[in-house]
């Protein structure tokens, strides 16, 4: 039989939970009989969102993110409350438009920060509380395939996370730790509609969340070990 991972009774970690990604991806967990620790940057949409999903969730740490200690505390939280973890989602991001040559610092750093430091942070504090057989889940984006103009620093952030988790996979194989790095295309979340810098250019329509999130949790099951951008062409 194929290695598969039982959701149910797994204690998950997701962090960006309330995003348009992992507000689905968090649902279907606790579908599959996951116990949740979630985390989101406004504590109102973490609330809302353990509201919603009720006795699934073992508990909340609402975190910047961006800020050096947030991920280990969020980390250290979730282990104090929920227990060791057999699963890490990490769903948080940003993204910002606009050419090379212009982009300030505050923009750098947000993108710098939230989508490539904070997740080698939250792996770095999870990993001695993750059992054999457990799981790191990180999205980075097709942009660390296909760097976009226009998107050099997010394409940046995302490339260097996908190099991170790459590397990281073929450390903890030893330890039956999976680091799965996942590369969506273009998705509906309004993600490119919020952007810390920049307006976002005309874009095909993107793919549909539910269906997005469907296939990470499906991965997840399937013991799947990375999920470029081609895994979404039926999503
Ligand atoms: N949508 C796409 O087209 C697409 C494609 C490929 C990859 N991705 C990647 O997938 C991930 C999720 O994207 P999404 O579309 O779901 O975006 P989203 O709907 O904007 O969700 C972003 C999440 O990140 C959280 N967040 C933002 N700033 C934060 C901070 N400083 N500290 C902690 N949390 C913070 C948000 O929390 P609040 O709710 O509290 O603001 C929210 O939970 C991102 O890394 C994105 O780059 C997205």
């Amino acid at each position: 039989m194929e290695d598969m991972t039982d959701l149910a009774g797994a204690h998950v970690l997701v962090l960006g939970a309330t995003g348009g990604l992992g507000a689905p991806i968090s649902r279907r967990l606790a579908d599959a009989g996951a116990r949740l620790w979630l985390s989101g940057r406004s504590q109102e949409r973490v609330a809302g969102l353990a509201a919603d999903l009720g006795d699934a969730v073992a508990g909340s740490t609402p975190a910047d993110l961006r800020l050096p200690g947030a991920p280990d505390q969020v980390v250290a939280e979730a282990v104090a409350g929920g227990g060791p973890l057999t699963g890490v989602v990490y769903a948080a991001g940003v993204v910002a438009f606009g050419d090379a040559a212009d982009v300030d610092d505050d923009v750098l750093d947000d993108l710098m920060l939230l989508n490539l430091i904070a997740p080698i942070r939250t792996l770095r504090a999870a990993v001695p509380h993750l059992a054999a057989g457990g799981f790191a889940v990180q999205i980075s984006a097709v942009v660390a395939e296909r760097p976009m103009a226009g998107m050099a620093a997010y394409s940046a952030s995302k490339a260097g996370l996908a190099a991170f988790g790459a590397a990281a996979a073929t450390e903890l194989r030893r330890r039956k730790i999976r680091v799965v790095d996942v590369r969506p295309p273009h998705t509906e979340t309004g993600l490119a509609d919020r952007p810390v810098a920049g307006t976002a250019p005309k874009l095909p329509a993107g793919l549909a969340p539910e269906a997005v999130a469907e296939r990470i949790v499906r991965a997840i099951v399937d013991d799947e070990k990375v999920l470029g951008s081609d895994a979404f062409t039926d999503a």
